[in-house]
């Protein structure tokens, strides 16, 4: 048994990797996109290319801290434990893993696309590639939002 400060530290962690993934996704798509579209094409997939990879790292860091502490705690036996039953944590792992697989998939999909296309100066393969890219982070932010709330608000009425 970790106790509530133990706990309490976990899901605080847990919290923190939420926010710079969700954050990253809100900031990339809500206030660089737009800007960034109306430099010519070579440049704009060229800073893409340059911001994604070092976004991603933070990204694949952030799933793995908040599968080890999401599931961490629940096998720990925080509240019930795995087989709990509280609404709001079986939502946020449904729709976790869901923007956990899109993420896998655009990483392995589109984005390895765009980086061997950027490499060889395919342009429009790139920009193709960039525009399945920016769908998948629409959708993934868009849960990320929902499944912080869920999360967050969640604790107050879940027990
Ligand atoms: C996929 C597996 C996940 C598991 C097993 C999991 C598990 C948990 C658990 C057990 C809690 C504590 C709930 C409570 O105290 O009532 C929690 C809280 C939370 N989770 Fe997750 N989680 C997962 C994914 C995510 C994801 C992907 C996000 C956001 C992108 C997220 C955001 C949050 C937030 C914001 C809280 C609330 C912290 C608080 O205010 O107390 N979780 N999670």
């Amino acid at each position: 048994m970790m106790g509530d400060y133990g706990y309490g530290i976990v899901i605080g962690l847990h919290t923190l990797a939420a926010v710079v993934w969700v954050g990253g996704m809100y900031f990339a798509h809500m206030v660089l996109r737009l800007p960034v579209t109306e430099m010519a094409p070579a440049e704009r997939l060229g800073l893409w290319g340059r911001v994604l990879p070092r976004f991603f790292v933070w990204v694949w860091l952030a799933v793995i801290v908040l599968l080890a502490t999401g599931y961490g705690v629940l096998l720990a036996g925080y509240r019930g434990g795995i087989a709990g039953g509280a609404l709001h944590v079986d939502i946020m792992q449904a729709t976790g893993l869901v923007m956990m697989v899109l993420f896998v998939a655009l990483f392995f999909g589109p984005w390895r696309r765009m980086r061997a296309a950027l490499g060889s100066g395919d342009l429009p393969t790139a920009a193709a590639a960039q525009g399945w890219i920016r769908r998948i982070v629409t959708v993934n932010l868009i849960l990320g939002l929902f499944t912080i709330f869920v999360g967050a608000a969640g604790t107050f009425v879940g027990y």
